[in-house]
């Protein structure tokens, strides 16, 4: 489906009838087809799941241009439940960039927020070194007028050793991150590069919290996710065993376990 979203048509998915509403936002560079696994044992156990593509990804516009910031994805989120009549508060379900934006979306949004779930993030900013990198990954793309410079840096981190270049899984998401056209790869690894530390948001965090990581997550590693878990209060930690970054693409069952299981305790 395609709605005007503040400055944008925005792409999205809205399945599912029942409660919790479950929003689902996804990591960088890629689309809402990452979340494909999780769609059909979250409308079972009776949820409404909502997808989007966030902008400058998928089939969403990117607007006008700068960097593509945790703010403004943040905001097109809640503009997307003000379109949809979502007044009750939502499961928001991010992964990696998905829980970079779960910090702006608590800054400028908490009310609508009734749980998080939080998988292969974490609440620090980037380091000198990593955000110089990836300011020239972003100069990279623009120069090649493609996202492949990125898709070349960050593919072969994404999945455990388990899963090769050549793995069905591998190609399947080199193929959504190079769906992303060179000039909104640079905006968004821009506004990943410009995102404010979360980790003195974390006490404030005052709804059910599951933090899940893959256990060889080479991008947010597990170190991460204990420090994101020790500071929400009253977080649960779940690690996924034989998974990397993209855990719920590659052991879809244990997170979906770990996932459907918070849910049901909601
Ligand atoms: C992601 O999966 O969203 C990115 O790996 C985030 C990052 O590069 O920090």
């Amino acid at each position: 489906m395609l709605a005007q979203i503040n400055d944008i048509q925005m792409a999205f998915s809205d399945t599912g009838e029942g409660t919790p509403t479950v929003l689902l936002v996804h990591g960088y560079p890629f689309n809402r087809a990452t979340w494909d696994p999780q769609l059909g044992p979250l409308r079972d156990q009776g949820a409404r799941v909502i997808v989007p593509d966030l902008r400058g990804f998928g089939a969403s516009e990117a607007g006008a241009g700068g960097p593509l910031t945790m703010e403004r994805h943040a905001d097109d989120l809640a503009a997307l439940l003000d379109h949809l009549g979502v007044r009750e508060p939502v499961v928001f379900g991010g992964l990696s960039m998905g829980g970079y934006i779960a910090f702006a979306f608590w800054r400028r949004h908490a009310e609508r927020a009734r749980a998080f779930v939080l998988a292969d993030t974490k609440a620090s900013a980037d380091t000198p070194e990593a955000r110089e990198n990836r300011l020239k990954l972003a100069r990279a793309a623009e120069q090649d007028g493609s996202a492949e410079p990125i898709v070349q840096a960050m593919l072969p981190r994404m999945f455990s050793p388990a899963v090769p270049p050549e793995h069905a899984l591998a190609r399947q998401l080199r193929a959504i991150m190079a769906g992303t056209s060179g000039p909104s790869a640079a905006a968004g690894m821009r506004g990943l590069a410009d995102r404010p530390d979360s980790l003195d948001l974390l006490p404030g965090i005052r709804v059910p919290t599951l933090v899940l990581v893959g256990d060889q997550d080479a991008i947010t590693p597990v170190a991460d996710a204990e420090r994101l878990a020790a500071g929400v209060p009253g977080a649960q930690l779940t690690v996924i065993p034989g998974a990397g970054h993209v855990s719920n693409m590659e052991q879809p069952e244990a997170f979906n376990a770990a996932l459907l299981g918070f849910l049901q305790r909601l």
